[in-house]
């Protein structure tokens, strides 16, 4: 299929809807934001999921807790009605962006707050959805009770199997992929021993526990290891590397290891992604990309320009690219997919513009980039609802 351009309208962002007249706008086909039409009755069809088929899920974390609480806005997964629309049409696959996390699910010792799971469990019922759980055993937002109790070895391991048979067991056969562990390894390939309260407190051996803990608890989803900067062969992609086939041995269910993919522009793409997700594949793994973004550095509040948004599409078509050539890569989810939520200029400062869609929706080159290799895949490029 011809490669369309990317870098068109959609560079303008909110503008480029504005130069179609508006009799053109209100009676023609609908006009997307460079300049494409998509007859009527397709419109429905132009999105990132028809465009995967059945070669690949594509998912989007769903916005909530963590960040958002400190942000000027309402609760975008339960306030948002284009947010929602857009989120049950353009994906098949949902993660949950905060709120499976301890510090979400676990207010206090004794009680699990599971009403922001399960709405979004519901909705990806609703839509025909997968979820993929995120997370058991992670370094970070993690609750302030249990990070400063006192607790002895044994009350530790105690509390961590009953999370994990808790939360996996209320969604069992629900959840297709659970992120077990995050984050365990640094970047020079450490283990976290000192941040990690479960592996500073009970050694690397409560992480296979949770793996077995969770097969246990829910035989029908994949297990992962998940972690950033893992995209490319490094040290800290030698260390799972190393780790996940001694595991193997040893019996524990790892089933997957999965890259994070939060990327940014200022770095050199990690050329060797699809080397990387290979060598985990042919140990017999599962591979995702679990959260991608694309950051860029926008000082003072800057604009992005072309050159930052073409540089941005390549990287997005290149990580979609990767994920499309290995076998069992089953999965690739943004981390996000509007500017307005994205946990970027909340954390990284001076930094933005990640997602695929501007803050009014409309398509960022990135989008487009992503779906023409989703539909080049699929075979649907030439299909009326998504060619030029
Ligand atoms: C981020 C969320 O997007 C924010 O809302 C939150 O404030 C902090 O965590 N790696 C992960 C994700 O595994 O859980 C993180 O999500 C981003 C980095």
């Amino acid at each position: 299929m011809k490669r369309r351009q990317i870098l068109t309208a959609g560079a303008l962002g909110a503008g480029a809807l504005a130069a179609v007249p508006a009799a053109a706008q209100a009676r023609g086909p609908k006009q997307d934001d460079r300049g494409k039409r998509t007859p009527p009755g397709l419109a429905k069809k132009d999105t990132l999921a028809f465009a995967a088929g059945k070669e690949l899920k594509i998912g989007s974390a769903v916005a909530g807790g963590g960040h958002h609480t400190s942000q000027p806005y309402p609760p975008p997964f339960t306030d948002d009605e284009t947010y929602r629309e857009h989120l049950a049409t353009e994906f098949t696959s949902l993660s949950a962006e905060n709120q499976m996390k301890w510090d979400h699910l676990r207010p206090d010792r004794d009680t699990f707050a599971f009403a922001d799971a399960d709405a979004i469990m519901d909705f990806a019922t609703e839509h025909g959805q997968d979820v993929r759980g995120h997370t058991l055993l992670w370094h970070s937002q993690n609750p302030a009770w249990l990070e400063e109790g006192d607790f002895s070895a044994d009350e530790l391991r105690a509390l961590l199997k009953e999370h994990i048979d808790t939360v996996v067991g209320r969604y069992r056969g629900r959840i297709s992929q659970w992120d077990v562990a995050n984050e365990i390894f640094d970047d020079d390939g450490n283990l976290r021993t000192s941040d990690n309260i479960w592996i500073r407190e009970l050694g690397v051996e409560i992480v296979a526990d949770a793996f077995r803990w969770a097969r246990a608890a829910d035989p029908g989803a994949l297990l992962f290891f998940n972690d950033y900067n893992v995209d490319g062969i490094n040290a800290k992609s030698d260390a799972y590397y190393a780790l996940i086939p001694d595991l193997l041995a040893d019996g524990v269910p790892v089933d997957g290891f999965s890259a994070q993919g939060h990327l940014s522009i200022e770095y050199g793409f990690p050329g060797d992604i699809t080397e990387n997700l290979q060598r985990f594949a042919d140990l017999g793994l599962h591979t995702a990309v679990t959260e991608l973004d694309v950051r860029m550095p926008l000082p003072d509040g800057a604009e992005p320009t072309e050159a930052q948004l073409a540089q941005q599409a390549d990287y997005y078509r290149r990580v979609t690219e990767a994920a499309l050539a290995v076998d069992g890569c089953d999965s690739l989810t943004l981390w996000g997919f509007v500017d307005t939520y994205s946990w970027v200029p909340a954390t990284f400062e001076g930094q933005g513009a990640a997602c695929v869609l501007w803050e009014d929706y409309t398509r960022k080159p990135a989008y487009h980039a992503v779906q023409d290799a989703l539909a080049e895949a699929s075979g649907r490029a030439d299909h009326p609802a998504l060619r030029d």
